[in-house]
């Protein structure tokens, strides 16, 4: 697979063109960022561990029948995924109370939300990605209804499938946040990342951070914690 022209350079990837118009290259950056670009920083090996990440949770959405843009790991910060195009909502849900939620609720951090919590938020940076509803999402033709109502659907699957995954690598799924697009033939898939920066994971037993949280509050080591997932998710629950 040639990796062509670079098409597209976001915060946390860069997308690269292939021989093939529907296939790209997503090579995984180290940097980190948070508070909508405010706070930055370098970490070594962390692109390596979240397209690692990404990888299994993409592929074991694929098993559980949720389609997605994932293709295949083809080094250790790159993927190959189906070119797509991004609907820009920010689709995101919650189990647990904590961040942008707990602020605005005034619901203490880690209080166990007695529903699942699905919220949108509107993808644009000179906004601040502001959190809208379904009413602004017909008024600015982000989508239509009936795509949005699978967008949501799909969400709840992804939620039931990761919830039971992580829970067996003994972390807790506090909430997340997914991206959707079209392929090149039309069809509706979930695309971008899943990874401790999208998500926010627990250790079941400590409450221990092992997400991008440790480094916007700056509370350990980011390639501590990432790693600690990614053995985890391969096979091994350890608490080290
Ligand atoms: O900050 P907030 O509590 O709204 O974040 C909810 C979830 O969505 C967290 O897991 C966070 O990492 C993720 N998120 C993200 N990208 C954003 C905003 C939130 O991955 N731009």
């Amino acid at each position: 697979m040639q990796k062509g022209q670079l098409v597209y350079e976001g915060k946390a990837k860069r997308l690269y063109e292939t021989e093939y118009p529907d296939v790209l290259v997503v090579e995984y950056k180290n940097a980190l960022t948070a508070f909508n670009g405010q706070k930055k920083a370098e970490e070594q090996g962390k692109g390596a561990l979240n397209n690692k990440i990404s990888s299994i949770l993409f592929e074991t959405l694929h098993q559980a029948g949720v389609a997605n843009h994932w293709v295949k790991q083809i080094s250790e910060d790159e993927q190959l995924v189906k070119h797509t195009k991004i609907i820009p909502i920010e689709v995101v849900v919650r189990n647990v109370a904590a961040g942008s939620l707990a602020k605005r609720l005034g619901l203490t951090e880690g209080h166990q939300l007695g529903q699942t919590v699905v919220e949108y938020y509107y993808k644009d940076d000179e906004l601040g990605d502001p959190l809208i509803n379904e009413d602004h999402i017909k008024l600015l033709n982000l989508v239509d209804s009936d795509d949005l109502a699978r967008m949501k659907d799909m969400a709840l699957v992804v939620n039931d499938c990761l919830l039971d995954c992580f829970k067996q690598c003994d972390l807790k799924l506090i909430d997340f946040k997914l991206e959707f697009g079209y392929d090149r033939s039309g069809e509706l898939m979930l695309s971008d990342e899943i990874s401790p920066d999208t998500c926010r994971l627990w250790d079941i037993e400590t409450n221990e951070k092992l997400d991008k949280d440790v480094f916007r509050k700056g509370i350990g080591s980011v390639e501590k914690s990432y790693s600690t997932v990614l053995e985890r998710l391969k096979g091994g629950v350890s608490n080290g």
